[in-house]
């Protein structure tokens, strides 16, 4: 089924084509867009006033040529020309029935698969070894599980991949804490916690202190170089902190296809230096070996130089330090080498927070000047701030960590449980809880503009007034509600509906539309696209079910309003769902 979008986009293009000018651009298509005011119409097109300068004519005037040729009675009223020269179209009721009976009876619920489908790697989450995941990661996890949601349902073959940080100076660093600073008491009590104590107090020293830096850089050494006792230590690192995120994904619902860290990578990275320096494409500099830029990128667009005293300077991308080892740089581009040639990726997301923005774009600078064949791009988000509007810490000044975050969540959306919900045992309490505190989580992130910072509060999250996880859930919540008052869970529906009341036209609208929004979001890779969207169904089924009682109406109107709550539902569910959100029956 096209959506209307397409299908109107279809008529006017042919409309466009009997104007017969050479004047109209070749290829041109017309754009077409949901009316943001539906008081005039329900979709737009500018077409008219993109073309009329080319034409010589007056924006309106064209408009008023187009309507003529346009064939458009079966779907629409006679489109409308408003203000400059947009074309407004508002959609026939029987169209919008029979396209609200196409969309019910259809599992995709009138989302068609993608007619490209591509392999999209997704690298998201990727943690690091010996630290537990903190509140930083949760915007990598949680987009990233909603884009592989997105991009499966579309129809495309997506490869989730934990890119664990498992390798280098860090590791060191542990390791040396741990032969000198273990407290076995509390390693005993919480390992990652004494872990990430050891990590932070060597680092502090390594910075400052020449003994522990050459110790902890004698320790990465080591175990770069097998040694079988740090080995050891580096396997139970290892298990320990994935043990920590696994409990956390699992309570995120979140699975991973590969898991592979930046140890993986290790053995290629020698070989892959010596490829880039016999293909020229590295150099050696002051005993290191870096990519520089090869000019042929305007200086502005060049991730490899940058303006310094209004000149140009170079900023190498460095694969081998001087002292023999290697950088974060070039385990990526060792790992994009495996993605595109072993796993066959055409595309490759990172998922990472914008302060590693320079990183990935030297990395796919250096990917360009290797010609290597696919389509990489930085999927790049700002940080969580507290109510104070700077970074989110705990009352102690630390960094929270992501279990504890999760817990106090589910704990809060306990307490609004117990005030709001008393029909529910306390299982299904418990289980409500979960549901709506780990929703309120994701939702407060995922309806947030992706690129912006954003401020975590708990009591806007957990509100059941606003563009928050407990208003939506409430929404499909009270959906449910109605077919178990009616006692049967599927009832007879039948194609018969009429759609009259205001409140019936726009929710039906809405849901046409569905179609539409899923598509967009991986086209920018953008889930609020789809928050925006379903917090706009749920207000209008919260105004037409205030307006259009259901139960108590006869015959059609009864049959329309049951077709219309039960097609809300599953779209909230559905919809909810490519969120990684899952509402409960009731609450
Ligand atoms: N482990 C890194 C960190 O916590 C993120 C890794 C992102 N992925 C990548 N391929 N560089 O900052």
């Amino acid at each position: 089924m096209l959506t209307l979008t397409q299908l109107l986009t279809e008529r006017l293009n042919e409309a466009i084509q009997k104007i017969q000018s050479s004047k109209i651009p070749e290829g041109y298509s017309a754009s077409v867009t949901a009316a943001a005011d539906t008081r005039f119409g329900d979709y737009q097109s500018n077409a008219a006033m993109a073309l009329a300068k080319g034409l010589g004519t007056a924006p309106r005037e064209l408009a008023a040529n187009i309507i003529e040729l346009l064939e458009i009675e079966d779907i629409c009223k006679e489109p409308e020309i408003a203000g400059p020269g947009f074309i407004n179209f508002r959609i026939n009721e029987n169209e919008i029935e029979s396209r609200i009976n196409e969309i019910r009876k259809c599992s995709r619920l009138g989302v068609e698969n993608t007619t490209d489908p591509e392999k999209i790697l997704i690298d998201f989450s990727s943690p690091n070894i010996a630290k537990p995941m903190h509140i930083g990661h949760i915007r990598s996890t949680i987009i990233g599980d909603c884009l592989v949601r997105v991009g499966r349902f579309l129809g495309h073959e997506v490869i989730a991949d934990n890119h664990i940080g498992d390798w280098g100076t860090p590791i060191g660093q542990v390791i040396y804490g741990w032969k000198n600073h273990l407290n076995e008491e509390d390693f005993s009590k919480d390992p990652i916690r004494e872990l990430l104590r050891l990590y932070q107090m060597v680092k502090e020293q390594f910075d400052s202190d020449e003994k522990v830096n050459k110790a902890c850089l004698e320790e990465t050494v080591r175990l770069q170089s097998g040694n079988e006792e740090s080995l050891a230590l580096w396997n139970r690192f290892k298990e320990i902190t994935m043990a920590g995120s696994q409990k956390i994904y699992d309570r995120l619902g979140i699975v991973f296809d590969i898991t592979l860290g930046e140890s993986f990578y290790d053995s290629k990275l020698g070989p892959l230096v010596d490829e880039l320096l016999s293909n020229k494409i590295a150099q050696e500099s002051d005993g290191a070996v870096c990519v520089f830029s090869n000019n042929e990128l305007e200086p502005k667009n060049d991730p490899l130089v940058v303006k310094r005293d209004g000149e140009w300077m170079p900023v190498p991308c460095i694969v081998r330090k001087k002292d023999g080892g290697f950088n974060y740089a070039t385990t990526d581009i060792a790992t994009i080498d495996h993605r595109v040639n072993e796993i066959e990726a055409d595309t490759i997301l990172y998922v990472v927070d914008d302060r590693q923005s320079l990183h990935f774009r030297q990395l796919f600078e250096v990917a360009r000047q290797r010609k290597i064949n696919a389509n990489l791009k930085h999927i790049s988000f700002g940080k969580i701030l507290g109510d104070d509007k700077k970074p989110f810490k705990t009352r102690e000044g630390s960094v929270p960590d992501l279990g504890s975050v999760l817990q106090e969540a589910v704990d809060r959306a306990r307490k609004v449980v117990d005030e709001k919900s008393h029909n529910l045992s306390e299982e299904e309490k418990d289980n409500v809880a979960e549901k709506i505190g780990i929703g309120a989580v994701k939702y407060a992130e995922l309806s947030q503009a992706r690129v912006s910072d954003y401020v975590f509060s708990w009591d806007k999250m957990l509100s059941l007034q606003g563009n928050t996880a407990p208003y939506m859930i409430n929404a499909y919540v009270r959906t449910r509600s109605i077919f178990r008052k009616l006692g049967d869970d599927s009832p007879e529906i039948t194609d018969k509906l009429s759609i009259s009341e205001d409140a019936e036209r726009t929710i039906s609208m809405k849901l046409c539309q569905y179609g539409e929004i899923v598509p967009e979001i991986l086209s920018d890779h953008r889930p609020n696209i789809l928050a925006t969207y379903l917090y706009e169904l749920a207000q209008s089924f919260h105004s037409f079910y205030e307006q259009c009682p259901v139960l108590s109406a006869e015959g059609i109107t009864r049959n329309t309003r049951l077709a219309l709550c039960q097609t809300t539902s599953a779209v909230l569910k559905h919809g909810l769902g490519l969120l990684g959100i899952f509402p409960p029956e009731k609450m």
